[in-house]
């Protein structure tokens, strides 16, 4: 389990404990944060779970995949931290870490 805040596009956040076994995407969604679209269901072809990652846990996140850096490529909004949420699964190492959503593309 680990502690999420989620930041969102209003520039409110929300924090709330997510479970193992879980990714970052449907804990966000289970939250019910609905602008976090994630459109394909988590398949990484659809990059509407596109999330900026605290800088201190980017380095704890699995290494990006060609297709989520291809992905995130067709973004606008691309930053160094940026990530796709479905493709960060949760575990212990991620508590404390917040998340922002990224803007529509
Ligand atoms: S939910 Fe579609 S790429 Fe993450």
């Amino acid at each position: 389990m680990a502690q999420l805040t989620v930041v969102k596009r209003d520039g409110t956040s929300e924090q709330f404990d997510a479970p193992n076994g879980y990714t970052v995407m449907e804990a966000i969604r289970d939250q019910g944060i609905d602008e976090l679209l994630a459109i394909c269901g988590g398949c990484c072809s659809c990059a509407t779970c596109h999330v900026f990652v605290d800088e201190a846990y980017f380095e704890k996140l699995p290494p990006m995949k060609g297709d989520e850096d291809d992905l995130l490529d067709s973004s606008d909004h691309r930053q160094a931290n940026s990530r796709l949420s479905c493709q960060i699964p949760i575990s212990g190492d991620l508590d404390g870490m917040t998340v922002t959503i990224a803007p529509e593309d």
